[in-house]
């Protein structure tokens, strides 16, 4: 009778303080893909109610910025209109902004068809946190007929 109990909890507790941990990689239970993984980082270790990305340091990603994507994205993102559409433009801002999911798989896996590399491999986890924070901060919208100097 006591020893049911007894041997639930003392399984509870070995789960617990074993049994968290993730599997090996490469092993039976390492169930899920680098794309699975790199999402579910966002989503549970970065990101706050608003979609905004936590602890970047906005000042190291501007500089990774303009050192890896201002090539070809432009020194404020809106170089590229990546929406397909003339008439709705959105930039890699518009998307850092609003839909940082896509953001960081764009930025992570590329996007072949389209041009866009993959830098999973070439930058690290943590400038890629500082990368998606300062994207964060560039123009969402197209240029206005106020803004000078376009
Ligand atoms: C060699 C040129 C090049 C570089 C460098 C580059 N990109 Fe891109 N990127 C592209 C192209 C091309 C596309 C696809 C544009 C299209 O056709 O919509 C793209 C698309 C994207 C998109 C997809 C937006 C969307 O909504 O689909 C994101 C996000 C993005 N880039 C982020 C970055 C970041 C962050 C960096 C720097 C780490 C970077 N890119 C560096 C060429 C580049």
């Amino acid at each position: 009778m006591f020893l049911f109990p007894l041997c639930y909890a003392g399984i509870l507790c070995f789960d617990l303080c074993f049994g968290i941990e993730a599997p090996v990689p490469g092993s039976p239970g390492d169930t899920l893909t680098r794309e699975d993984k790199r999402m579910a980082y966002l989503v549970y270790h970065l990101l706050d109610s608003n979609g905004t990305i936590k602890g970047a340091d906005i000042e190291r990603g501007e500089g990774l910025f303009m050192r890896n994507c201002m090539p070809c994205h432009g020194d404020d993102g809106r170089r590229m209109n990546v929406s397909q559409d003339m008439r709705h433009p959105a930039y890699i801002g518009t998307r850092a902004k609003y839909d940082m999911p896509t953001f960081w798989h764009q930025m992570n896996f590329g996007d072949s068809t389209r041009g866009m590399l993959p830098y999973y491999d070439e930058i690290e986890l943590r400038d890629m946190i500082d990368l998606a924070g300062f994207a964060q901060t560039l123009p969402a919208k197209p240029w206005s007929s106020t803004e000078k100097n376009q």
